[in-house]
């Protein structure tokens, strides 16, 4: 049986022109990819959890980048061979019918622009997109050995990739410690603060960051309509219209429909 929408919603949903949409690694779990916290999540592990977020820091790219890609490996290892699911598409058809739509995603999987989003702020980045260190060459992380670097290859070796020039390659995500990236920070207030949404909906993230947080909140104090799509409580459960305690798949499909 289909998610239903509560009524009410669905009436607000009918004709929005503007709906600006944030995401987080939640909406990715239907993929078959871990999620950060949590059950199962890239942190839930006693030895590891606080060792991953040690290992995907800034400090440590610099000083142990092995160590650094080990951790990449993993999370980029997911995301090989796992396909963007119905709720990345469910988002690309609510693109389609808005007048206006943005995507602001923590998720560095790059799924949303596999899905075909393109109105599309990554501001931690995407695993998959290279950058060397020391000259600026930029690439791609290759899913197949031969097409160097690769993830295999570095799973294998446990080594950090090396550029023609002798630098390091890293990939161009946002490693804690780092600022995030201007340009990309800019687009995001442009978006939600100087022209906001007629409605917000955030989506499989636990909220942990301020500019993730923030443009909800605003949102709900201007009068918007908010949405959060999530099975657990977070911060911003208590402030949004709309708590959907579901998967995204099956709540954004059902919002797509109601639009
Ligand atoms: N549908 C919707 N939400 C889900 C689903 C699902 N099928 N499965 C899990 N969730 C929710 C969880 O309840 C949780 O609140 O997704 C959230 C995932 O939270 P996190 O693992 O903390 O992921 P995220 O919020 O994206 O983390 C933010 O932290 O370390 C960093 O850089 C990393 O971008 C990441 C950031």
């Amino acid at each position: 049986m289909s998610f239903e929408l509560p009524q009410d919603l669905k009436a607000r949903l009918c004709g929005l022109a503007s709906i600006g949409v944030i995401t987080g690694a939640g909406i990715s779990a239907e993929s078959g990819i871990p999620t950060y916290r949590g059950k199962g999540g890239i942190y839930d592990d006693p030895e590891q959890g606080d060792r991953t977020i040690e290992a995907l820091s800034a400090p440590t790219l610099r000083m142990d980048p092995d160590r650094a890609w080990q951790a990449i490996a993993k999370i980029a290892g997911a995301a090989h061979g796992a396909k963007p699911n119905a709720a990345h598409y469910a988002l690309v058809e609510i693109e389609r019918k808005a007048s206006r739509f943005f995507l602001l995603t923590q998720n560095v999987d790059g799924f949303h622009a596999q899905a075909g989003s393109r109105n599309l702020i990554d501001i931690h980045g995407d695993t998959f997109k290279l950058l060397c260190m020391q000259c600026g060459w930029r690439g791609e992380l290759g899913r197949v050995a031969g097409h160097e670097p690769c993830i295999q290859t570095i799973v294998a070796t446990g080594k950090a990739p090396l550029c023609r020039c002798g630098g390091t390659i890293r990939p161009d995500v946002v490693f804690f410690g780092e600022m995030l990236p201007m340009a990309k920070v800019l687009r995001l207030h442009a978006e939600f603060y100087d022209n906001p949404p007629e409605a917000v909906i955030s989506v499989g993230t636990s909220s942990m960051f301020p500019y993730i947080v923030e443009p909800v909140l605003l949102a709900a104090q201007r009068g918007k309509l908010t949405i959060e799509i999530n099975p657990e409580e977070t911060e911003i459960s208590a402030h949004v219209d709309f708590h959907l305690k579901a998967k995204a798949g099956e709540a954004l499909t059902a919002i797509a429909h109601a639009l």
